[in-house]
């Protein structure tokens, strides 16, 4: 197991009626919040009308930046640091999935830089402050609710590229599974292929011995595994929607890092997938994991997808060990079936035109994509052709 430092600050409020604690929390850190919300879902399902009610009992007061689209753009987030620069606001309050949580996020950074917030994104630059960011989170899926990332689409380039910095990760979060009763069953399932994506990130690597890591990830996937499909049948289910939930923050707040590296190509490659053809990053990711999860098994990598089919299908131990690997990887990809989602790129209209590009992207943008493996261009146009 690799040394590691454990602290992830961000208090979180689980559990039904929790939005009673948004007062208090806003009132001790805030005089004017800028509340950021997406396409209407949070006001259609009255999730919105808890927070103002929450707001008015603080007696602070707020400014509102909606309309933030799924794959968050760019050029919303400068209009809210240009609200935020204008009237003084010194809390930023996500009201929303992933695509909010990350546009507030990277509003909050971008007010304490001097520069172009994208400089974060593309140029390497450090984020070092922020303003604090909250969140009340809607959609089961990213984890941004308690992880440091936020990831950006730049439209005029299609390029979709993430920053992270402790700096930007929540001060406190409020989930509430009810608030995810409203969530459909495409987007639903879309959110549990990118849990089971980031737990996949982290578990499959070359360091051995962080048992510890490895046993949380399986238990998390066998969450997914058995409360993933209730939610998409039973969206009012409270324990199916409270465990996914839960799941979600957990696969992705540093907890299954500790002692170990990540792969993170699937990622990677997604996200240039997305990018371009704005599609739901959890459907552009059941579309690939299993793909790159094919692409990758070797005699070098058997071990570990063994170990996986074992632990968390419950494969019988007695075959060998790449047909155990085959048929877990085979499971994964008839799970994400089962969910409704697609298997090929070609389902959402993609055609390969553009792989070469999307695999230098990728490679510019990380430098090295895959850890587990370390994936060339080529490899990447390879894995996305086996997706199409
Ligand atoms: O726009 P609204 O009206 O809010 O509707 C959204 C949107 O259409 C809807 N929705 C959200 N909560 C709802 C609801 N509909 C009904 N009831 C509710 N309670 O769901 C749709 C998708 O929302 P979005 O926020 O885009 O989904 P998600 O949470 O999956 O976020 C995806 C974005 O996060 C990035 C992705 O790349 C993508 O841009 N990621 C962020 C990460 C991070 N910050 O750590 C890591 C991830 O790997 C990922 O890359
Ligand atoms: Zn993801």
């Amino acid at each position: 197991m690799q040394n590691f430092t454990y602290h992830i600050p961000t208090k979180i409020y689980f559990g039904k009626g929790q939005i009673s604690a948004l007062s208090q929390e806003l009132k001790s850190r805030a005089k004017k919040i800028l509340i950021v919300t997406g396409g209407g879902s949070v006001k259609k399902y009255g999730i919105f009308d808890d927070v103002l009610k929450e707001v008015k009992k603080a007696k602070i007061s707020y400014i509102e930046l909606s309309g933030v689209k799924p794959n968050p753009r760019l050029k919303s987030v400068y209009k809210g640091i240009d609200i935020c620069k204008k009237e003084g606001v010194d809390l930023v309050l996500a009201v929303g999935g992933g695509s909010v949580i990350d546009a507030a996020k990277t509003i909050a950074a971008g007010v304490k830089y001097k520069g172009d917030v994208w400089d974060f994104f593309e140029n390497d630059v450090a984020c070092t402050a922020s303003l604090p960011v909250a969140t009340v989170v809607t959609l089961a899926a990213t984890g941004s609710e308690m992880d440091t990332f936020a990831v950006i689409t730049r439209e005029d380039t299609q390029q979709k590229l993430a920053f992270g910095s402790e700096t930007s990760r929540p001060v406190f979060s409020i989930l509430d599974p009810e608030y995810t009763y409203s969530v459909n069953e495409y987007h639903t399932a879309a959110g549990i292929a990118d849990i089971m994506a980031h737990v996949f990130e982290e578990y499959f690597s070359n360091y051995s011995g962080a048992a510890v890591s490895d046993r949380i990830a399986e238990g998390l996937l066998k969450v997914c595994i058995q409360y993933g499909p209730v939610t998409c049948e039973k969206p009012r289910d409270y324990i199916a929607r409270a465990n996914i939930l839960w799941a979600n923050t957990l696969a992705i707040n540093d907890l299954l890092d500790m002692g170990k590296v990540g792969d993170w190509a699937s990622h990677a490659i997604e996200h240039e997938v997305s990018a371009i053809y704005d599609i739901s990053h959890g459907v552009g990711l059941a579309i690939i994991v299993p793909n790159w999860m094919k692409f990758t098994l070797s005699q070098k990598t058997v071990k570990k997808f063994a170990e996986y089919g074992v632990n968390v299908w419950g494969i019988k131990k007695d075959k060998d060990e790449m047909k155990i690997a085959s048929a877990a990887i085979d499971r994964t990809r008839n799970f994400f079936n089962s969910l409704g989602l697609p298997s090929k790129l070609s389902e959402v209209n993609i055609k390969g035109d553009r792989f070469a590009e999307m695999a230098k992207k990728a490679i510019t943008s990380h430098g090295q994509v895959g850890s587990f493996k370390k994936l060339s261009e080529k490899d990447i146009v390879e894995i996305l052709k086996m997706s199409l």
